[in-house]
């Protein structure tokens, strides 16, 4: 099953969202098999956001996500990057549509409560500065059988 990386930042985790966010991650059906609280060092955020260095938002992105505890997940999943996407909706929460994480939960474009993996690659490289293989869980869960046909 295809993997997605998914970190609630430091502002989720202040404003009280990690169960909002966990719940509507859960919902959809996917399995988690990977979940820690941790805080985000200066060398792990500058490779999480290499694709963004030199970018104007690049300095206030970094001081954000190491700023305080996030909680980094990781679930497998049917097409589970494109449909964490949808979940998650637009970077910026006034573009986000009503139901999405960002459009019920942010109003700021640097306070978006969520980061998700953008392709099932991205996803891989993400979650590898953040787990080893062998932290992950492998299990069937008891909904599967009647999830998927
Ligand atoms: P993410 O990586 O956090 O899942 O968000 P995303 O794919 O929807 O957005 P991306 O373009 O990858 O940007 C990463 C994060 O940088 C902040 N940002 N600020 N001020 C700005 O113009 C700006 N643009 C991006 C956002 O917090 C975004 O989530
Ligand atoms: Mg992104």
């Amino acid at each position: 099953m295809e993997r997605e990386f998914i970190m609630i930042k430091p502002d989720g985790v202040q404003r009280g969202l990690i169960g909002e966010v966990v719940k509507r991650i859960e919902n959809v059906g996917f399995k988690i098999i990977g979940l820690k609280l941790l805080k985000v060092s200066l060398a792990q955020a500058k490779q999480h956001y290499a694709i963004h260095k030199g970018k104007p938002f690049y300095d206030g992105l970094l001081e954000h996500i190491t700023c305080g505890p996030v909680v980094a997940i990781v679930v497998e999943g049917k097409d589970a990057v494109r449909v964490t996407r949808k979940i998650v909706g637009a970077t910026n929460p006034t573009d986000a549509v009503p139901g999405s994480i960002r459009g019920d939960l942010a109003l700021e474009i640097g306070r978006n409560i969520i980061h998700a993996g953008d392709s099932p690659e991205n996803a891989i490289y993400e979650y590898k500065i953040y787990f080893s293989e062998k932290e992950f869980v492998e299990y069937n869960k008891i909904d599967e059988e009647w999830l998927y046909e």
